[in-house]
């Protein structure tokens, strides 16, 4: 149970978060992240990359958002709304979580060729990155100019930590935990 101190500090109550998640293994820590951003008061949208929808199914989102998960750029909201427009249009924070080698070199080249990217390159709020990945792929220098270049116009980040990965090895490129994701959300939303 969260205390009413938790309650107070983080109550996201009224404000309106996009989970954009890529193609990771750590999509299943997303879930968690979604949980907790739900119950912190927030009204939550899931948008996924076709890499994602492979680790995480997206009725498993559904579930936790109580809201049908984006996954098609052509979809509308409601009859006249263009989808990925509207939705940023409420957000107070956009969270990329995991966010893959892929994505974040999308970004940083401003490549939107899909649902997630189209999000984040056209997001009105701040982004915030949580990288994820082996640590081959996280020490290579052209992972770090793309992440550098994100931050220099304004993208936040959280992690990735050090521990154990799941291609059985221990270094750095873990994503951060959800609960250090979240309370990362609350700083930039509150
Ligand atoms: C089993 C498996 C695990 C993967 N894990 C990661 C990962 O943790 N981080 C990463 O950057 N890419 C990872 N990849 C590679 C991405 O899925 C791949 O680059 C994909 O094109 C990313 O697409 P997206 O960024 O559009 O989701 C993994 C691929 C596989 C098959």
């Amino acid at each position: 149970m969260p205390t009413k101190i938790d309650q107070l500090a983080g109550d996201l109550s009224g404000r309106e978060v996009i989970v954009c998640i890529s193609g990771g293994i750590a999509a299943y820590k997303t879930c968690e992240v979604v949980s907790r951003l739900v119950q912190r008061g927030a009204g939550v949208t899931v948008a996924m990359t076709a890499s994602a929808q492979r680790f995480v199914g997206e009725v498993t989102f559904e579930a936790l958002s109580g809201r049908r998960v984006v996954t098609d750029l052509w979809s509308k909201v409601a009859d006249s709304d263009i989808q990925h427009i509207s939705l940023n249009e409420k957000a107070a924070l956009l969270v990329v979580a995991p966010a893959t080698a892929n994505i974040i070199g999308k970004l940083a080249c401003g490549i939107a060729d899909d649902v997630v990217t189209t999000l984040a390159i056209s997001a009105a709020s701040t982004v915030l990155l949580a990288p994820a990945m082996n640590p081959q792929m996280w020490s290579n220098p052209i992972v770090q100019e793309n992440l550098a270049t994100l931050k220099s116009r304004g993208f936040a980040s959280v992690g990735p930590g050090e521990g154990w990965l799941a291609c059985r090895s221990v270094g750095t490129g873990r994503m951060a935990e959800p609960s250090e994701i979240v309370e990362k959300a609350i700083s930039l939303i509150c």
